[in-house]
């Protein structure tokens, strides 16, 4: 196959932009060259001469010599709008933005088709780790029953060091900032919105539905406390923020992003930091466990570049899955069991637990184990943040606790 010359017109110079100017500069084998980068910041110090930036976005997008356009900024709409006109004008777009791909798929989908042109998005979904490129070439929907894993590394990071380290909240979270793993609103990645819209990205990718983000359930850690910790050390798990997607039927899948206890015998147990790990479990293949570093500059720049390279191929997805459309539906109505932390026995009731299997109240601490219905729990997702609750996953099935 003939490998195309790209002239690479690059939005944003944040930490991922630069990221992939160290990896390309170190990548032999490419031949890719970015000509022209788009800020916003005309104040900022930059490591390149000015005459490499342009603060106007029309000088790339009409510029008919640069065929290859990667969007690296933050704001998904001008994202979306600076996606759809490059497209629009014959360019390829490689992106790492997963707010804009999550809540734009089906449009960004229907104009590579009009427009012909490729839009990948390896690094928007578990940065350093292949996991689109493998689910859309390698697994069958019929035979994957589900996929869950560990999709933020500012949550995760944040979690072991206050596990491991007995950190606090805060300063764990200004260490994950500092390293250029957080988004520019921490709150994307503390309340679990980031970790959902990867999980949207990728059921695209494994069951072929392009799931809209709103109706999916998400819950984050910010409302995590000491004894929450303190349980899980005292049973011996580490507590993840776990996006899952799986099957309940043929056609039907549901999703969800809880936190949820991880034992040591689990392979989520040990990716620790800011790496993400993403279990698949089919009919054959039986488990498959993946693990990267999932933020930071270089490790989401490599997903870039191996996106620039895919597209130089002439790469790209197919939507295999949701052309057979064997997966018809989305449901909400799913049992799970959860630990809930609470203080008001009123809040309680609201998540109308069936099975109550373990219950503790003291003066201080008040929990409870039992099986709720995701569908209440996404009718309270408004109240949820305003209420003195913390929720974990138990991870285990719903139909195995009551048997
Ligand atoms: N803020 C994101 C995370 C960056 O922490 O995972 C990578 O998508």
């Amino acid at each position: 196959m003939t490998r195309k010359e790209l002239r690479i017109g690059l939005f944003g110079y944040g930490c991922v932009g630069r990221g992939l100017h160290d990896v390309l500069e170190n990548s032999r084998g490419i031949k890719a060259e970015i000509v022209r980068i788009c800020v916003k910041d005309r104040s900022k110090e930059r490591r390149l001469p000015m005459s490499f930036f342009t603060f106007d976005k029309n000088e790339i997008l009409n510029d008919s010599s640069i065929n290859l356009v990667v969007e690296l900024i933050n704001d998904p709409e001008e994202a979306f709008s600076i996606v759809k006109q490059a497209m629009e004008s014959g360019k390829g777009v490689v992106t790492a933005n997963k707010v804009m791909v999550a809540t734009h798929l089906e449009e960004l989908v229907r104009l590579q088709q009009e427009n012909k042109v490729a839009l990948l998005y390896e690094a928007s979904a578990g940065a350093s780790i292949p996991i689109i490129r493998n689910l859309e070439e390698y697994y069958d929907n019929e035979l994957l029953h589900s996929l869950r894993g560990i999709l933020n590394g500012t949550t995760n990071y944040i979690l072991t060091l206050m596990h491991n380290e007995g950190k606090d909240f805060a300063s764990a979270l200004r260490e994950a900032q500092e390293k250029g793993f957080a988004e520019k609103d921490p709150g994307l990645d503390v309340d679990g919105w980031d970790a959902k819209y990867k999980l949207c990205i990728i059921a695209a990718h494994a069951y072929g539905l392009f799931l809209n983000p709103e109706e999916v359930f998400h819950y984050g850690i910010g409302k995590i406390s000491g004894n929450d910790i303190q349980y899980a050390k005292e049973k011996g798990y580490k507590i993840k923020l776990v996006p899952y997607v799986g099957k309940t039927d043929e056609q039907t899948i549901t999703g969800f992003v809880l936190p949820r206890f991880v034992s040591p015998d689990k392979y989520l147990y040990n990716v620790d930091h800011e790496n993400n790990g993403v279990i698949t479990e089919a009919a054959f293949a039986e488990k498959q466990f993946f693990a990267g570093k999932g933020a930071g500059g270089h490790p989401t720049g490599s997903a870039v570049l191996s996106d620039i390279s895919a597209n130089s191929y002439g790469y790209r997805y197919e939507y295999k899955k949701n052309i057979q459309g064997t997966v018809r539906n989305y449901t909400r109505d799913h049992e799970i069991e959860i630990y809930l932390r609470y203080h008001d026995e009123k809040e309680r009731e609201l998540f109308r637990f069936s099975n109550i299997t373990e219950f503790h109240s003291n003066h201080t601490y008040r929990y409870v184990i039992g099986t709720v219905n995701l569908k209440y729990l996404y009718s309270l997702r408004k109240e949820l943040p305003g209420m003195d609750v913390f929720i974990v996953a138990t991870g285990r099935k719903a139909d195995q606790v009551r048997a």
